[in-house]
């Protein structure tokens, strides 16, 4: 039995099966196939931190398949009269088979084996990681093209948003050049320290020892009749004091000189980078994001059980 904290956990084969599996799951005509042996087992969902798309798709996916879910409630848990985070996974350990676990705090997995033997699913580690959500955007897409074999046919990407908070776009980034070693990521870049479009220490020491390429632009314009994905995030508020780039936003008119194949991507939740006034235009495909959270989901907690 596995754990995934990081994208660094999978090979490049153990992401090109979980995404193949999905993507067969779902084109196919029922989302929920088979039987699962989730079943006979109990999944601790513990979320110190908020969220509505990973928390529930999570429970979703192990309820259709009859798999039993133990709720962590932090505002009613132990830790108000002191716990600790040790404290708690060494106790829950005993109840469940499985971990899925949210924190602020990026280093919180560092000792995790010391506490638990269970698998332990990373469902967003502060501004670190989020590695499942990294698998589902990849997974839409590896659909949306239909190319694996990208060396030739690179999709070109554009990165927009907080680059130094956004734990999505650190997974996505080390989830695609995994995939695909020759992509090309283009992303939103000011050089200024404070400024939240440069990128985390940590980030910047990956790109540089796994030779990733970046290409830095400063407006839609310079790239956006040519790339095929634009990703876009929120600023990461609860994270640090920053002042929103208006020159981030992405417009309709934007969208519009987008080819036509090409596609808008987001994790969602959205702020005003991203108005509702896009939604309608074919490229918008955060939604099908959501739809993949389900498959995707299903397939990761399957291969780390064992069960597939
Ligand atoms: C993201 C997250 O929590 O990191 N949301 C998600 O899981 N779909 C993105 C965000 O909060 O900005």
């Amino acid at each position: 039995m596995l754990s995934l904290i990081s994208i660094d956990d999978l090979t490049k084969e153990d992401l090109q099966y979980i995404i193949d599996k999905s993507i067969t799951i779902y084109n196919g005509d029922n989302l929920y196939p088979g039987l699962s042996n989730m079943a006979s087992h109990i999944f601790a969902i513990l979320f110190f931190e908020p969220s509505t798309r990973t928390k529930m798709s999570f429970e979703s996916v192990i309820y259709r398949h009859n798999g039993k879910v133990l709720n962590y409630d932090h505002n009613t848990s132990s830790s108000l009269k002191g716990e600790s985070f040790q404290d708690t996974i060494k106790t829950i350990d005993k109840y469940c088979d499985m971990f899925i676990i949210r924190h602020s705090d990026s280093f919180i997995f560092d000792n995790i084996q010391s506490l638990t033997n269970k698998p332990v699913i990373n469902a967003g580690n502060g501004a670190y990681e989020h590695p499942t959500q990294a698998i589902i955007d990849a997974t839409t897409i590896v659909n949306h093209f239909n190319v694996w074999n990208v060396n030739t046919n690179a999709p070109q990407i554009l990165l927009v948003g907080d680059l130094s908070k956004s734990r999505t776009i650190n997974s996505l980034i080390k989830c695609l050049h995994k995939l695909f070693p020759e992509i090309i990521f283009y992303l939103f870049f000011s050089s200024n320290k404070t400024d939240y479009m440069t990128w985390s220490n940590e980030l910047h020491s990956y790109i540089i020892e796994k030779n990733i390429t970046i290409l830095p632009i400063h407006s839609y314009q310079e790239v956006i009749h040519h790339v095929d994905v634009v990703y876009i995030t929120r600023p990461q508020t609860e994270r640090h004091n920053i002042e929103y780039h208006d020159g981030l936003t992405i417009t309709p008119q934007i969208i519009d000189q987008m080819k036509e194949t090409a596609i808008v991507m987001h994790p969602l939740p959205r702020n005003k980078e991203l108005p509702t006034s896009c939604d309608s235009n074919h490229r918008s495909q955060y939604f099908k994001q959501v739809e993949f959270s389900l498959p995707v989901r299903r397939v990761i907690i399957e291969y780390l059980m064992g069960y597939i």
